[in-house]
């Protein structure tokens, strides 16, 4: 049994050989069918196709004017990606606690690490499962603040009705091998201002606006760079891979809520087991299936016995000397470091690998 798995379907498999046999392989047309698939199919609001979450992350940043001696409030409970793309920035990472019941960063501690300094918050929707957007939203607001989501888990979570990537200032999705949809590596910065999407398009590619300059009679595009550009564009070859997997998603998303569902109503009253909070208006993609289990070791060893993968894919990011050391403070955050696994849940499971699981977990270590 996997722990993660890379769901590629076949139509991703013959969308990239047509591509390869017809050697556009750099960003054309089938970046910009997968950016419009993404709009229509889940309502992502001006998706700009990139080569990973990262740089989803760190153009954000970018365009929310981040530079040195700004600070940006985020929380330990994430990625080492979400807390670099600071630092990428010269900024500082401000690392604010999390809810115990969600492991998402909680509004009440951001509005305490809030400083002269503080420009803008990252939150991240923890497995899929989305933060609490309006407090977010309010105190942004409050504080004239930058919002970006890292919704790198959250593919297809919706917030009181609206789906994540239609919410905040930005919102970055990553497209990586084991993620909902993959394009083999890649992202999406979502962008509800117009300005910002128009400059995200052109700083993905060294800032050049690819759609008004065109190329010159002497053989080169016509282009006056203005500010630094990355080279941080999607190609064609990951979005026919992404446009493939996409068709598919769907049936995977609704499989993936399944499974979760079955997980809280099987493992509700397992002692030991403490499942994490959820609400009907936030609606999880299920990226993972985190939960807090006393005794972890024992735990994680009993079902390693059976053949059971567990994780808790991500350890708290500011424990990397990179952020100069432990937070002190972040009460929530030390109890859900020591507590913290995600069982399997993806696309590769049947429900005889469900009940493998759920009964191993009932039977106690
Ligand atoms: C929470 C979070 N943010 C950002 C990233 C970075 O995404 P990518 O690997 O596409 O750069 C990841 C990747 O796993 C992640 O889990």
């Amino acid at each position: 049994m996997e722990f993660f798995h890379t769901h590629i379907s076949a139509r991703s498999v013959e969308l990239a050989s047509q591509t390869l046999r017809s050697t556009w392989i750099s960003e054309g047309k089938l970046v910009q069918a997968f950016e419009r698939t993404l709009s229509s199919r889940l309502g992502l609001v001006n998706p700009v196709a990139l080569n990973s979450g990262t740089s989803a992350l760190h153009l954000a940043l970018i365009l929310s004017g981040i530079g040195p001696g700004d600070e940006v409030i985020l929380p330990p409970q994430t990625f080492i990606a979400t807390g670099l793309v600071v630092l990428m920035q010269h900024a500082t990472p401000v690392f604010a606690d999390i809810q115990l019941d969600t492991g998402n960063i909680d509004p009440e501690s951001i509005k305490e690490k809030i400083s002269e300094k503080t420009r803008a918050i990252i939150a991240v929707h923890w497995g899929g499962y989305p933060c609490d957007m309006d407090a977010i939203h309010d105190i942004a607001r409050h504080h004239d603040l930058s919002v970006i989501e890292d919704a790198a888990h959250a593919l297809g979570s919706v917030y009181r009705g609206k789906p994540v990537g239609s919410l905040s200032r930005f919102t970055a999705f990553s497209f990586q091998a084991i993620k909902h949809v993959t394009t083999g590596d890649g992202g999406a910065l979502c962008c509800l201002d117009e300005e910002d999407h128009k400059c995200c398009r052109a700083i993905r590619w060294f800032g050049i606006d690819r759609e008004s300059s065109p190329v010159s009679l002497l053989g080169e595009r016509d282009y006056d760079v203005q500010s630094v550009g990355y080279k941080y564009h999607m190609n064609d070859l990951g979005a026919a891979v992404g446009l493939g997997n996409l068709e598919e998603f769907p049936k995977n998303l609704a499989r993936r809520r399944e499974m979760g569902a079955r997980y809280r109503k099987e493992l509700e009253n397992v002692p030991g087991v403490t499942l994490l909070s959820y609400k009907e208006s936030h609606q999880s993609a299920y990226w993972l299936f985190t939960m807090l289990v006393e005794q972890r070791e024992r735990f994680v060893k009993k079902l390693a016995t059976r053949g059971i993968p567990v994780s808790v894919v991500h350890q708290r990011i500011d424990r990397n000397q990179v952020f100069g050391g432990l937070t002190p403070d972040l009460a929530n955050q030390e109890r859900f470091e020591d507590a913290q696994i995600s069982i399997p849940l993806h696309c590769g499971l049947d429900d005889e690998d469900l009940t493998r699981i759920i009964e191993t977990i009932r039977e106690g270590w």
